[in-house]
């Protein structure tokens, strides 16, 4: 997702300089071209060999090195930026940006630069909460840096408090999100991931083997493009996008009534979960006791979720939904999308391998109204998200 970012990591000398080996790797695996910049101070916290070698690009520290800046080496790297992060972000380095400091390489490019600017302080608690701190981080915000607030729990030094470098899950959905445009901002979307548990007794349910890892992919890529997203959820065990509103649910009930409450304010909806179609008659308020011979349950149908939505779908409204089957796909499919009254049908078919529940891939078949029909390769999650929005964009447009 990130091909042909340039990214400029800014090291400084905290405790959690270590911890920006991995956004390097993960930076790198995302296919991001990854220049890291180390103040004088973080050398002593991790070894520049390291970053050096999980980039693969020599690292600047040295303003005044002869080889690097026969070419204006810190414009050079500052002009290359899509995007400068500083990680971790001392209290010292957060001072010298707000005072517009360029004593050293960090500072230098970091005064040079367009790109926006993300920051993720990390220090102790009582070194965080100094009005200094805060009136200096108050400043780079107004500048329009992205400050990504640091956690609270226990420090390295064994204080407790507010301090804490971010998850790297954080740090990295907010670099994403600041090199992504926003394609859809002001648009309202809905997404409904993972599957729903019927239960027939307080420890036992008929569900189905779906994880959510689809429609919470729907859903970061949507919020990535400054989308509103309200992503409602059977269980999972997976966290919550960045800034989604996330509304949790269990049964197919639960979930038919907080979407019917929210879909008539909503641009799009995306129907990704795999809700049950059927409902045990009864629920046992007890743990059903094992008994001699067979124990027949009688199952309702549920409701049509996507089947309403259609109905009920106003003019503009973008409505999408899922099929997945394990035989006559694109009839099945085809099928489904008239019924329903769905703009186009996510199809995939739950054999192949690398497809469907639990990957982290899916291979998909987007499939339209009119017949026509894209075959995507097998690939992440995350790309099939984009692929499906990228479609959706182009229906919002011609709307
Ligand atoms: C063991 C140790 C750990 C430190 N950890 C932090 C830290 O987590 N955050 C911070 O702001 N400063 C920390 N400091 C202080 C900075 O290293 C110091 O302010 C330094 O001048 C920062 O330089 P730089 O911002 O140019 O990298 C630490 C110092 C030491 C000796």
């Amino acid at each position: 997702m990130l091909d042909g970012k340039t990214i400029v990591l800014g090291v400084t000398g905290g405790i959690a300089a270590y911890k920006a080996a991995e956004v390097v790797r993960s930076f790198v695996k995302a296919g991001a071209n990854v220049q890291v910049v180390m103040t004088a101070n973080a050398r002593q916290f991790v070894s520049p060999l390291t970053l050096q070698t999980l980039s693969g690009q020599p690292v600047c520290t040295d303003l005044f090195d002869l080889g690097l800046e026969s070419q204006i080496g810190h414009i050079q790297v500052a002009r290359a930026a899509h995007l400068i992060m500083v990680i971790p972000a001392t209290a010292n380095i957060i001072a010298k940006m707000a005072a517009g400091i360029a004593d050293d390489y960090l500072t230098t490019v970091l005064l040079a630069a367009t790109a926006p600017i993300v920051v993720c302080p990390a220090m102790n608690v009582k070194m965080y909460e100094n009005p200094v701190v805060q009136r200096n981080l108050e400043t780079l915000r107004q500048r329009g840096c992205i400050i990504v607030e640091p956690e609270a729990g226990e420090l390295a030094c064994k204080e407790e408090g507010t301090g804490r470098l971010a998850e790297l899950t954080t740090i990295l959905e907010t670099a994403h999100r600041a090199l992504t445009p926003g394609s859809l901002a002001g648009r309202r979307v809905l997404v409904s991931a993972g599957p729903t548990w019927e239960a027939f007794d307080p420890v036992r349910y008929i569900s189905n083997p779906s994880t959510g890892k689809m429609g919470y992919a729907l859903a970061t890529v949507a919020a990535r493009r400054s989308a509103e997203v309200h992503l409602v959820s059977g269980p999972t065990y997976l966290h919550p996008p960045l800034g989604v509103h996330l509304h949790r649910i269990v049964t197919a009930l639960q979930m038919e009534e907080c979407i019917t409450g929210l879909a008539r304010d909503m641009d799009v909806i995306i129907m990704a979960a795999a809700v049950g179609d059927y409902r045990p008659a009864e629920a046992s308020p007890h743990k059903v006791k094992k008994a001699e011979g067979d124990l027949w349950v009688q199952l309702l149908r549920n409701p049509d979720i996507l089947a309403g939505l259609g109905q009920r779908r106003r003019d503009g409204q973008v409505l999408v939904g899922f099929a997945a089957e394990t035989e006559n796909l694109v009839e099945n499919a085809m099928q489904k999308l008239t019924q329903k009254r769905l703009d186009f049908i996510v199809a995939n078919n739950l054999v192949n391998p690398g497809s469907g529940f639990g990957c982290d891939t899916n291979e998909v078949k987007i499939i339209r109204k009119d017949g026509s029909m894209d075959e995507l390769p097998r690939m992440p999650k995350e790309r099939v998200a984009g692929e499906i929005l990228n479609r959706i964009e182009s229906l919002l447009a011609s709307t």
